[in-house]
């Protein structure tokens, strides 16, 4: 008896995505709609990046943490885009057991490093606003790398109790997974055993690792509108809070979906809304943080129009010259 249970569960190799579910006729719609979000949050994150990198007037703490910000976006969303793609074109998309382990652990991973990033980015502004003549020695260029450094490895430690519980957990014949990718939750629906145990540290672990950074967050926030409060000029007021305005609204952004998926009743919660939930953390925050910054923060703005401005003056004269050498290749 025990064997051939034994033998069923090492029989499942792979897991199948179900997508959205059956909504005919929508899935073209979908797949041309998210895809067009993906490639807007690749390119915009990517013109960040480079940005930040090219110009050295943004060689600062608080555009370095911005540029692996946007460096994490892109992977965030990449770990689970490209496979929710496709789920929209054949609502039943095969993904081997060990790749579904994988997806979440570097969704995890990564959700986890951007909590880790938003309070520094939160904290570097603290600094920066309320102890300015010490804040360009306190944070030199190796203790951001170090503070960077810290968000990245925690980041990838923390879902890793969570993996090791679910690779021994017992799958047996079930493998259709309801959901774009391979969650936590709905991964954990479709195993034959006790999930309880991985839930409950799943779960300690997650409020550990989202309240931490989200009170740091709150705390330098704090202290950065009570240092702004007591700025006796409007002008200087409105300087001071233009450097962490973007910030603030991409921590509202975050952590305000984080707790409108959290705190909504699970109960009540139909598996299609939790899809919808989903959508937003995984697809529609990664897309919002460039366009934030470059649309609200004018020196990125400046640098991005600069960087235009130099790479159209430099492909115009490159192709005139080439041209001149065919001709002269060629008399
Ligand atoms: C992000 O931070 C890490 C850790 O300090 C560093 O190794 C990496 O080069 C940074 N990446 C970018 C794109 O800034």
């Amino acid at each position: 008896m025990e064997k051939t249970v034994e033998g069923n569960q090492t029989a499942l190799t792979e897991f199948i995505l179900l997508g959205l579910g059956e909504l005919p006729g929508m899935y073209i719609f979908l797949f041309v709609i998210f895809l067009a979000i993906y490639t807007v949050t690749l390119v915009g994150n990517m013109l960040i990046l480079v940005t930040v990198s090219c110009d050295r007037n943004l060689h600062t703490p608080m555009y370095f943490f911005l540029g692996n910000f946007s460096f994490l976006e892109i992977w965030y969303t990449t770990s689970t885009s490209p496979k929710m793609l496709r789920t929209f074109l054949t609502a039943h998309e095969a993904i081997p057991f060990w790749g579904c382990i994988a997806q979440f652990y570097f969704f995890g991973s990564m959700a986890v490093t951007e909590c880790f990033l938003l309070a520094m980015m939160s904290y570097d502004r603290f600094l920066a606003i309320s102890n300015p003549l010490r804040y360009t020695t306190i944070m030199n260029f190796k203790v951001c790398m170090q503070l960077a450094a810290g968000c990245w490895i925690s980041g990838f430690l923390a879902p890793i109790p969570t993996i090791v519980l679910t690779f021994r957990l017992p799958f047996c014949t079930a493998n259709k997974i309801d959901h774009f990718f391979c969650d936590l939750a709905p991964v954990m629906k479709v195993s034959c055993g006790d999930t309880h145990v991985v839930k409950e540290i799943t779960f300690m672990l997650a409020s550990v690792v989202t309240m931490v950074p989200f009170l740091l967050t709150i705390a330098s926030y704090v202290k950065i509108l009570s240092t702004i409060l007591k700025i006796p000029s409007t002008q200087g007021k409105k300087k001071a809070f233009s450097t962490c305005s973007s910030h603030l609204i991409v921590v509202t952004l975050f952590y305000g979906t984080l707790i409108f998926v959290y705190a909504a009743p699970t109960a009540s919660q139909s598996a299609t809304l939790n899809k919808m939930f989903s959508l937003l953390y995984t697809v529609a925050t990664p897309m919002v943080n460039p366009i934030i910054y470059s649309l609200r923060n004018k020196e990125v703005k400046d640098s991005l129009r600069k960087l235009i401005t130099k790479w159209s003056n430099h492909s115009l004269p490159s192709l005139a010259m080439r041209k001149d050498k065919i001709h002269h290749g060629n008399p």
